[in-house]
Order: C-alpha cells, then sequence, then structure tokens
C-alpha cells in the first residue's frame, strides 16, 4: 500500500479514509457517556487541566475564538464563565459530540454558535480568530500538519492557538501509567460505557501521539512562532502555545 495513505488509528495501521470513519464512529459510541468517563478516567483531573488552560490565556474582552474539536463544550464553557463578552465558536466533525455539547451549553444558559466541521477544512476567513484551542482533539485528526495549517490560516497576526492534549508521562511513572491505561481503563469503558474497544482505541492514541517536543516541531513547521509548553500531572498531558505573527 501507499506509505502516503497509511496512518494510525491506535496502534493499528489503516488508511486515512478508514481512520475519520473509524474516529467518528468512536465518538458515535462515547458522546452520551464521554463526560461521565472523563470524569472516572482522570479522577476529575480533566477539569483542572482545562480550567489551567483557560487561566494562563491572556485575551481581550470581545476576542474572537474558535474552540476546535470542542466535543461537549467544557472549553467553550469555561472561557464563557471567565468572560461572557469573548465571541466564541463551538466547534466539531462529529454531530453526536456536537449535539451533548450544544445541550449542555443550553442547560447553562450559553447562546453561543455550535458549528459542523472538519478541523482539516475549517469554513472561516483568514486572519480571523484571536485565539484557536483544540482540547484532547488533536490526536484524533488524520492529518494533523493539514489542521495546523488550516488553524494558522483562521488565526490573525498577533493570535495564538492553545493545544491541551495528552502527552508523554515523566519516565519513572510510565509503568505504573501503562498498567492503568491497559488494564483499567478499557474496563472502566466496558463497565459503564458498554464500549471497550473505544477506550482501547485512546490509550493506544495517547501513545502514537507526538510527545511534546515533537508537537513543538509540528507547530514551527506550519510556522508558528514563540512556540511553548507546559506540562501537567507530570506530562500525562500538555499544554502547548503557538503565535502567528
Ligand atoms: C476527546 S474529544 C475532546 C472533546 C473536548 N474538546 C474535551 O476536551 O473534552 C475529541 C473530539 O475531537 C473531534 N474530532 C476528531 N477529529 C476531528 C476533526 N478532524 N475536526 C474536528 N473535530 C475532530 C471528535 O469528534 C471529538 O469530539
Amino acid at each position: 500500500m501507499n506509505n502516503k495513505k497509511i496512518t494510525h488509528f491506535g496502534y493499528e495501521a489503516i488508511t486515512k479514509e478508514e481512520k475519520s470513519k473509524k474516529v467518528n464512529a468512536v465518538f458515535d459510541s462515547v458522546a452520551i457517556n464521554y463526560d461521565l468517563m472523563n470524569n472516572l478516567m482522570s479522577l476529575g483531573l480533566h477539569h483542572v487541566w482545562k480550567k489551567i488552560l483557560i487561566e494562563t490565556t491572556t485575551l481581550k474582552p470581545k476576542s474572537k475564538i474558535l474552540d476546535i474539536a470542542a466535543g461537549t463544550a467544557d472549553i467553550s464553557i469555561e472561557f464563557l464563565k471567565k468572560n461572557k463578552e469573548f465571541k466564541i465558536f463551538h466547534t466539531d466533525i462529529n454531530l453526536s459530540m456536537l449535539k451533548e455539547g450544544k445541550k449542555k451549553l443550553i442547560n447553562q444558559g450559553k447562546i453561543i454558535s455550535s458549528i459542523l466541521c472538519d478541523a482539516e477544512a475549517l469554513p472561516f476567513e483568514n486572519n480571523y480568530f484571536d485565539c484557536v484551542t483544540i482540547g484532547f482533539g488533536l490526536r484524533n485528526m488524520t492529518n494533523k500538519e493539514r489542521a495546523l495549517k488550516e488553524i494558522y490560516r483562521v488565526l490573525s497576526p498577533g493570535g495564538k492557538v492553545i493545544i491541551l492534549e495528552f502527552s508523554k508521562i515523566w519516565q519513572p511513572l510510565s509503568k505504573a501509567y501503562d498498567i492503568f491505561s491497559f488494564k483499567i481503563v478499557p474496563k472502566l469503558g466496558k463497565l459503564f460505557a458498554k464500549d471497550e474497544e473505544s477506550y482501547k482505541y485512546l490509550v493506544e492514541s495517547i501513545r502514537m501521539h507526538p510527545d511534546q517536543n515533537k508537537l513543538i516541531e509540528l507547530l514551527n513547521e506550519q510556522g508558528f512562532e514563540k512556540t511553548s509548553f507546559m506540562n501537567l500531572s507530570a506530562g500525562i498531558v500538555a499544554i502547548h502555545k503557538g503565535y502567528k505573527f
């Protein structure tokens, strides 16, 4: 098979066309239990990581923010809690996830645009947003370079991208983390979401995702400047930032 057409779905090598279909199927399957499973798997820590993202992002009132792969809308909601004048676009490629996010936004009285779209082909004009965020989304994308290029295109000069994503844990903790990931997470998926396979994909996809330094390289290659990262929880996740000047 042509190598350019091959990518990974967890540890499995598949074609790029197959990957987007399989990722879509994963999120169709997990959407309803997504928040519950996030709370269980991270022991609630994902809320802390998202809050740190918001608190370490300085933006002017009325800033235009694009939340990509926004799913159940936690990051959009946290931004609105910080400043209700932010103009936020809640977007995702998966309708089930977008709908769950929309429900949550409405339940909390937050009326913002929710848009179904692919991060690899964003339906927005050049130089529009002051900030683009992606929480736990980049890992699932088929062509990460293309998504980063699109983000760069829609950012206005001076704008920034903030990526919250699983990353490479501090080595001494990696054995314990592997046991938790491979032995416990899929079982939690089976028990609470009736879906072991999707959670097996989750833990494998984390191992296949570029580590902290590799992601900095990808950002630099797309033209981002002043790129940096901050590890959280010993590198279980990291927040990467990059600017367009
Ligand atoms: C793990 S969820 C993250 C949801 C939310 N941002 C959070 O932090 O809880 C990953 C999301 O990425 C979305 N996604 C995957 N590929 C995408 C793409 N190419 N464009 C936009 N969203 C994508 C999935 O549909 C899913 O909702």
